[in-house]
Order: C-alpha cells, then structure tokens, then sequence
C-alpha cells in the first residue's frame, strides 16, 4: 500500500495543507511543535478512527474550528482509493471511502492498514497487560474482520456476565443465570485465544530474525500467557470457569478468559519488561512493529504502511541504519528533527507552523 497524498482541513495546527508522500522512504522534517506528529495522527486515525493520542474528536480540530477533515488519496493493489474523514466539535465523525458513506468504525479497519510506532508504544514492553491485548488486537483486526466481530460480542457477553456476578441477586439464581452466559463466553474465548495464539506464531520467527539483524547477539522470545494443553481449549476453559466460580461471585466480576491474558517479550530468555535496559526495550517494540509488517503483508498480500514517529533519535547509529534498510521495502513516514545520514533514496517533507515547505 501507498499514501499518495493527504489534504488536511483545520486539522491540529494545520488549517489548509496537501502533503504529498512517495514510495519508500519518506522523512518528514521539522523543528520542534511543527506538526510533524500530527501529520503522522491524521494518517493513524484515518486507518482505525482513532487517534493514538485522545479519544475526543474536539482537541483534534484546530483551536478557534468547529470542524476538521482529512482526505486521504492511496495506492492499493486492488487499485486508487480515497478515504474522508470529518470530525466535529459535537465528537461526532462521519467518513468516506470513494465517496461511500461508511456507517461503522469496524467497516473502515482494514481499508487502509498502518503500522505506528511512537515513543509512547515503549507501553507495549513496559506497561500494563492491556496495552499488550490492545496491541494484539488492533494488529489482527487489520487483516482478520471475524475477530474483531468476536471481540465486539466478547466484549457483550462478559458485560452481561459481569453485571449478572455484581447484582444483588441470589447466589443459586446467579449460578442458574451463569449456567446460560459462561458456554457463550467460551466458545467466544476460544475463537480469540486460537486467533492470538496463531498470531504469535506467526510473529516470533520474523520478530527473532529481525531483532537479530539489529542487535546482531540477542535472542528474541515471544509469549503468549495462555498455553494449550492436552485438551481443547473450550474443556479447559469450561474446567477452570467452575472451579472458580465461588471466588467470581464473591468478587463480581468474570476472572478468566482473554481480557486477563497477556504477552511476554523475552531477551535471551530474561523477561523484557524487568531486566531489559531502556534502549532494548525500545528496540524490542520497534522490532514487534517492524515484524507486524512482515505478517500483515503475509496476511492480505502487500505491506501495510509503517509510520515512524520520533524514532530515529532514540536509537544508535549503527542501529538507526541497520533499521533504514529495512524499511526500505514498503512506504515508511518517519519524522526527524534533522535528517539522519543516509546513503539510501529518500524523499524529504518539510513542515513548518503546520506548513509543507
Ligand atoms: N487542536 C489544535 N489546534 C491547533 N494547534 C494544535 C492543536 N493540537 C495541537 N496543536 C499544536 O500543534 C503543534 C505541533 O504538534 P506536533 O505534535 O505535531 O509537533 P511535532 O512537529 O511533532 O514536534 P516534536 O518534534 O516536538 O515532536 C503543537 O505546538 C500543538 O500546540
Ligand atoms: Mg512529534
């Protein structure tokens, strides 16, 4: 895939601007407080709705607007697309592909797929479990609609679970109630678990190759919490629900299932997120994105877009380039304060007061 260009309308600090990207390398340049950084959230936000950085739609329009638009133009190998994207001060979106109104979030994931990386995705090693679950399932979402469907009503179900565990009910009419919700549970657990297990798969080769071209000694690992057994997942999970069930309606809330389970990033078999060093962890959540292109691209057939913000001056010298090689074989957006040496092609954005140059 390939971001031709992108048109922006009181977007940030951004009140008219088209930006204009080519293929491979593209730096975007600026001084500090330019908006660099927010370019980069405009592309982010027209993959999943979303911004990186808030969840309210007002703080995006430019202070003074009432309205914001970002309109999109990319290369896919199905052919040209455009996506649009309108967003008001009453956090109410509305958005365009090839001129189609789009009446749900889910029906516009995986029309144009990114991979971003910002200083602030050091959470996926350093922080709390969901910023990992968060990841894993942005990332399948991209390729696998059906999963994001089985997160939705996951996500239903264990509400209704929860709330049936919290009420003021009997224990026997609780445990009747559960008898109902606890199968649908798990037959959607299972679904999520299998999809996150194969996904892990997938990555640990290509996440242990990269890492070792970049680090050149160290060893990669890449777990996922819920470990098959010799049974099917749905017996186990069905096995654990009843032997906890007491302890569930004593604390009033569901215990078990994918929204507990985590990732775990290993370097040479210490676990990441207590013994590696700063610049390790960074170059493990770096090398997660790098290899996330990697299984996109197995997934749909062409590499998603890898958005770089912020990255290069956290990094050695020697790794910044050992890391520019590899993004040279799809579209990579990186922004810098300065351009880095390089003897490979690239094409150079300048933004200034939220201005291309
Ligand atoms: N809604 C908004 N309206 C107008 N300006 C905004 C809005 N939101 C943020 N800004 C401004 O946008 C400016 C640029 O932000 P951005 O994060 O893109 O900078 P940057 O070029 O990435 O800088 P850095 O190199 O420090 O990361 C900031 O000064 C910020 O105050
Ligand atoms: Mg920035």
């Amino acid at each position: 895939m390939q971001i031709n260009s992108v048109r922006l309308n009181n977007f940030r600090n951004y009140g008219q601007a088209k930006i204009d990207f080519a293929g491979g390398l593209n730096f975007i340049v600026g001084k500090n407080a330019q908006g660099k950084t927010n370019l980069l959230e405009s592309i982010y936000i027209s993959s999943i709705g979303k911004s990186p950085r808030t969840r309210k739609d007002k703080q995006i329009i430019k202070f003074g607007e009432s309205k914001a638009k970002i309109d999109l133009d990319f290369s896919t190998l199905a052919g040209k697309k455009n996506l649009q994207i309108y967003l008001d001060n009453l956090n109410k979106k509305s958005i365009k592909i090839n001129g189609l109104n789009v009446l749900k979030l889910t029906e516009l994931v995986g029309t144009l797929s990114v991979v971003y990386f910002s200083p602030d995705e050091l959470k996926l090693i350093k922080e709390v479990p969901e910023d990992r679950r968060t990841f894993l399932d942005i990332s399948i979402s991209q390729f696998d609609k059906n999963y994001l469907y089985n997160l939705l009503k996951y996500d239903k179900i264990l509400r209704q679970r929860n709330t049936i565990l919290k009420s003021a009910e009997s224990y026997a009419s609780k445990v009747e109630q559960l008898k109902l919700f606890t199968p649908q549970l798990i037959d959607t657990a299972e679904k999520i678990i299998l999809k996150r297990i194969e996904f892990v798969k997938n990555l640990n080769p290509i996440a242990k190759e990269i890492h070792k071209a970049i680090t050149l000694d160290e060893n990669l690992e890449i777990e996922y919490s819920y470990k098959p057994k010799d049974k099917p997942i749905k017996e186990d999970l069905t096995e654990q629900f009843e032997k906890i069930i007491n302890k569930e309606i004593e604390l009033g809330y569901t215990c078990l299932g994918p929204h507990r389970d985590d990732l775990e990033f290993k370097i040479n078999g210490l676990d990441c997120k207590n013994f590696a060093s700063q610049g390790q962890q960074r170059t493990v959540a770096l090398v997660i994105k790098l290899s996330l292109m990697e299984v996109v691209k197995n997934e749909i057939g062409e590499y998603p877009i890898l958005l770089l913000d912020d990255v290069l001056s956290e990094l050695d010298l020697p790794r910044q380039n050992r890391l520019l090689e590899f993004t040279t074989k799809y579209q990579t957006l990186i922004t810098c304060t300065n351009l880095p040496e390089t003897s490979l092609p690239y094409n150079e954005i300048k933004i200034e007061n939220g201005s291309v140059l």
